[in-house]
């Protein structure tokens, strides 16, 4: 049985204070009886107040970026060892939102990949569609080659220490969210593209839905068969809002 994992993903967003009342919001209304992971994914200069507030506690933390680089003349990057001794676990790599506005390449996103599994940390690479690809009907050759390129940098072994997240772009942000059955096309895809390498390592990685999903349609995703939970946006602000996906999650 795969354990499920809630990953909110803050963006941009939030204040000392803001960060400090929704890290303890969610803290104490999180059940000791869910089983699932829960990461919260915090912006660089508020994760060690986050770390601090989650000492003890039953959910891990998370960075939403790393450098490809280690230490060294990279101004204004930060590297896996920092974020590791940040008390950092878990970094989101290949957002679209990084690919798209800030131009990362899927060799890249495959670097940032290896760097961080070499840190120590698990990456949660991010992959998905625009809904141009969609339309055309490339939706799963798309993600194939988003996944082929990390596949191919760092062996499909990697997948035993990383997660999966399939976000269509035009469902993040968007209010707009995949159905159960468009986003359980995709995750049994992925899974198949792993298998066809290790049928092993296909069965145990995670797989996160992550596109506009909200407490009122998290249960229909998460009973997919092939959805191991998700990558939360703006619902991850609301404390609310963000333990129910946790809840739905089991
Ligand atoms: P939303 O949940 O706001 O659509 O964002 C999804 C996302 O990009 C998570 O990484």
């Amino acid at each position: 049985m795969r354990t499920p994992v809630v990953a909110g993903n803050w963006k941009m967003n939030g204040t000392q204070a803001s960060v400090q009342a929704l890290v303890e919001a969610i803290r104490t209304g999180a059940d000791a009886q869910w089983k699932s992971a829960i990461v919260l994914c915090s912006p660089f200069p508020y994760l060690q107040l986050v770390a601090d507030m989650l000492v003890s506690s039953r959910m891990a933390l998370g960075a939403q970026n790393v450098s490809e680089f280690g230490a060294g003349a990279y101004t204004g990057e930060v590297s896996a060892s920092m974020l590791q001794d940040c008390g950092v676990q878990y970094v989101i790599v290949g957002h679209s939102e990084r690919r798209a506005l800030f131009a990362e390449t899927d060799a890249q996103v495959a670097d940032k990949f290896a760097t961080a599994i070499a840190g120590g940390l698990t990456p949660i690479l991010c992959v998905g569609e625009t809904l141009s690809e969609r339309e055309q009907g490339k939706t799963l050759s798309v993600v194939e080659t988003q996944l082929a390129a990390v596949i191919e940098r760092v062996g499909v072994e990697s997948f035993a220490k990383a997660i999966l997240a399939y976000e269509p772009v035009w469902a993040i942000g968007t209010g707009l969210t995949a159905t159960p059955e468009q986003a359980q096309e995709v995750h049994g895809a992925l899974r198949e593209m792993i298998a066809s390498r290790s049928s092993d390592i296909a069965s145990g990685v995670r797989i996160l839905y992550g596109g506009s999903v909200k407490a009122a349609n998290a249960g229909s995703l998460f009973a997919c068969p092939d959805i191991d939970g998700g990558l939360i946006g703006g619902a991850s602000l609301d404390a609310t809002e963000f333990l129910a996906i946790c809840q739905a999650a089991g």
